[in-house]
């Protein structure tokens, strides 16, 4: 069977296997939100979702870093499919040049779906992204290195003989495959939740708000804190003054700090005697009475800026979602700005990052 290329234009996004039912009803539910025309298209476990469109121009009215349960996403233009095994990328260079007239990209990115069916496509794609990597420059349509000023060219390996291609704008996310950060645990930190927030970090703020927003000398409240790991990435990698609020024990590595002080309290009654900068929260706890006290911890300025978890129910999971950012957005008393995620680190849960 000969290669078929068809010109199919999607938003297509990279999320956690098992929640392409979530997306999807994002997906739906935003793009409905900014009167566009089109339809989701999931299937359970594949670890991605397309919301199909009408056009490049019509797609591009949704904003895809407000999409909660994406990971990454990009603008499909191309989908590939019945490639030969000895000439994948011959009909993907062909259709280029009409796909994307004139365009020179800043970077090329090829990837696959953090789940079952999509793991084992990563050799595949690493040999196929230095193969048509060296093509793609030598034929001037992508800069000799990466330059994350210019859109960058996607392709999404699906399959040993299917693909979609797209584009994105830099601003769109950081260049991480599939949005998936690469961080490496550090021996003295006291769990694997440590990642959780510094990920947060660095996906739900900006390079120069980090700067400006975490100072060392500056006070934090970390509720639901043992054995530590969030109050010790505040600590030891932001020096930051951390009250932690747990019945539980703190590993060593934490108090070794000097900068954390345990209170064995409950976390939805303490609260500071004068305003903090931060209040970190990953509590395992209903949703909604976790967002219930954090709307009271920003009514009463307790916080300035606060990074928290929901942990999702099996059920309904985008409607819970929305049901608690409302709640926090109306009963905050302030005009706040919401950012949410479902981070690479996060499970069947969500961050987000009020302030
Ligand atoms: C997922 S763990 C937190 C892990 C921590 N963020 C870390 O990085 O190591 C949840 C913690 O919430 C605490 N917790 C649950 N309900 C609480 C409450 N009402 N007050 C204080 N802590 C609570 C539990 O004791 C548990 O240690």
């Amino acid at each position: 069977m000969p290669a078929s290329v068809t010109e199919q234009f999607a938003w297509f996004s990279w999320c956690r296997s098992g929640f392409e039912p979530e997306l999807a009803a994002e997906l739906q539910a935003r793009c409905a939100g900014s009167g566009l025309h089109g339809y989701a298209r999931a299937v359970r476990d594949l670890g991605f979702v397309q919301y199909i469109g009408e056009s490049a121009a019509q797609l591009e009215q949704l904003d895809p870093r407000q999409l909660i349960f994406a990971r990454a996403s990009f603008l499909q233009h191309l989908h590939l499919s019945g490639l030969d095994p000895n000439d994948r990328l011959g009909p993907l260079l062909e259709s280029l040049p009409d796909a994307f007239p004139g365009q020179r990209f800043g970077r090329l990115q090829i990837e696959h779906a953090d789940s079952d069916s999509g793991r084992p496509l990563s050799s595949l794609a690493r040999a196929l992204g230095n193969a048509l990597r060296g093509e793609l420059r030598r034929r001037g349509w992508l800069d000799p290195s990466d330059n994350d000023r210019k859109p960058r060219l996607h392709i999404g390996l699906l399959s040993g003989n299917e693909m979609v291609v797209g584009r994105a704008q830099s601003a769109w996310g950081p260049a991480w495959p599939g949005g998936i950060p690469r961080l490496r645990s550090h021996p003295d930190a006291p769990s694997r939740s440590a990642l959780k927030l510094e990920e947060a970090l660095l996906v739900l703020l900006t390079d120069t708000e980090r700067e400006t927003w975490l100072k060392p000398g500056m006070r934090a409240a970390d509720l639901g804190a043992a054995p530590g790991g969030w109050s010790w990435v505040l600590a030891h990698k932001h020096h930051v003054q951390v009250s932690a609020i747990d019945n539980g024990p703190l590993a060593d590595s934490a108090l070794a700090t000097g900068l954390i002080t345990h209170l064995r309290e409950d976390g939805f009654n303490w609260h500071p005697a004068k305003p903090l900068e931060w209040m970190v929260c990953d509590m395992v706890e209903q949703p909604i009475r976790v967002a219930d006290r954090m709307a009271t911890w920003l009514r009463e300025g307790w916080c300035r800026r606060s990074i928290f978890n929901l942990k999702l129910p099996m059920k309904k999971r985008w409607d819970e979602t929305q049901r608690c950012l409302d709640l926090i957005q109306h009963q905050s008393g302030r005009s706040i700005e919401l950012r949410a995620r479902q981070l690479y680190h996060d499970r069947e849960e969500i961050t987000v990052f009020a302030g």
